[in-house]
């Protein structure tokens, strides 16, 4: 759906935006995670025809984006980082504003309108000015208002900063449905790695205006090495156990401490169902399992030597 080849971005003689090249296919849903300044909104800007870059190509369905950018912009729902409503106005007028700039009317307006204050929660608050919202209904209405012309990529610029848990979650929880059973196409920018992990199926990793990164969540955690660390609680300790773990070609160490082992090893999910029989063998008792994977937030420290959250 959308290929951005080799993009650039030069302000004042510095790169926001570094050569850079992302694909989006239809349906999926594609995170782009980064910490400030990474240049994740000027990448959005580009992609949605606000801003020309110095260098490089964005296409939609292989069509460059400035070639018909009124065209574009009417298949993008984007939502900025920034809150951008009339504040003096309600919701339902806001609405009736920016439908009626992407070319809405009438009894369709109308549909339309109610039909995304009822996905963003807010129709029973939908004539209170939207200066009396909490920051998080703002946001809604921004979203809302991202959804009304029906775009086919929906395009989200870190929509989760600074709100309130239950707004957060709502907002979460309406993009993943969206996108899983609507099919909507989902570019979602955020520096929070969780939310990136939980709802998008791919992620590009940002840093100083480069992709440094990317992947599937599994194929991002693999870059850190394919060691995954198992706790395993037991009621006692055996000596054959432990032999029998040795000589499983996935275990590369074991540690036995009082009631648990720590073993690192290359392939869990060979290793599992054996750990079970290897206990049985042996005469003892599993009482649990835990399995630790590397976080995004590990690969980003791997990579970049620094926190999301510098
Ligand atoms: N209009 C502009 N003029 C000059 N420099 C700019 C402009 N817009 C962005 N920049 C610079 O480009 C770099 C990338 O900024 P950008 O806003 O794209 O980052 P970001 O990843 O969206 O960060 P944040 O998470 O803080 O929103 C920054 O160094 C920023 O100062
Ligand atoms: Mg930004």
């Amino acid at each position: 759906m959308l290929e951005v080849q080799n993009l650039e971005k030069v302000f004042k003689k510095k790169a926001a935006v570094d050569h850079i090249n992302l694909y989006i296919e239809k349906g999926e849903s594609v995170g782009l995670l980064g910490p400030n300044g990474a240049g994740k909104s000027t990448t959005i800007s580009m992609i949605s025809t606000l801003l020309h870059p110095t260098n490089g190509r964005v296409q939609f369905y292989g069509k460059d984006v400035f070639e018909d950018a009124r065209d574009i912009r009417s298949k993008m729902g984007v939502v900025p980082q920034e809150i951008a409503l009339y504040e003096e106005l309600s919701a339902l007028e806001n609405l009736q504003f920016f439908g009626k700039i992407h070319g809405l009317r009438g009894q369709i307006l109308k549909e339309k309108i109610q039909e995304t204050l009822g996905l963003v929660g807010l129709k029973d608050r939908q004539k209170d000015p939207v200066k009396d919202y909490s920051g998080g209904m703002k946001r809604r209405v921004n979203l809302a208002v991202a959804l009304l012309h029906d775009p086919e990529l929906l395009i989200m610029d870190e929509p989760t900063v600074g709100i309130d848990p239950q707004s957060r979650n709502y907002i979460l929880e309406m993009i993943r449905k969206l996108n899983k059973e609507k099919q909507l196409t989902v570019l979602y920018t955020s520096h929070y790695m969780e939310e990136v992990e939980k709802l998008c199926d791919r992620v590009y990793i940002m840093d100083h205006g480069q992709v440094v990164a990317s992947g599937t969540n599994e194929e991002l955690r693999s870059i850190l090495s394919n060691e995954e660390t198992i706790e395993v609680k037991v009621k006692q300790t055996s000596e054959a156990f432990k032999e029998k773990l040795l000589e499983h070609p996935s275990v590369n160490q074991v540690i036995a401490a009082e009631g648990s082992y720590t073993l690192i090893v290359t392939n869990s999910e060979q290793l599992l169902v054996q750990l079970f029989e290897y206990a049985e063998e042996s005469s003892m008792s599993i009482l649990g399992i835990q399995i630790k994977k590397p976080t995004l937030e590990d690969v980003f420290l791997h990579l970049t030597g620094r926190t999301l959250r510098d």
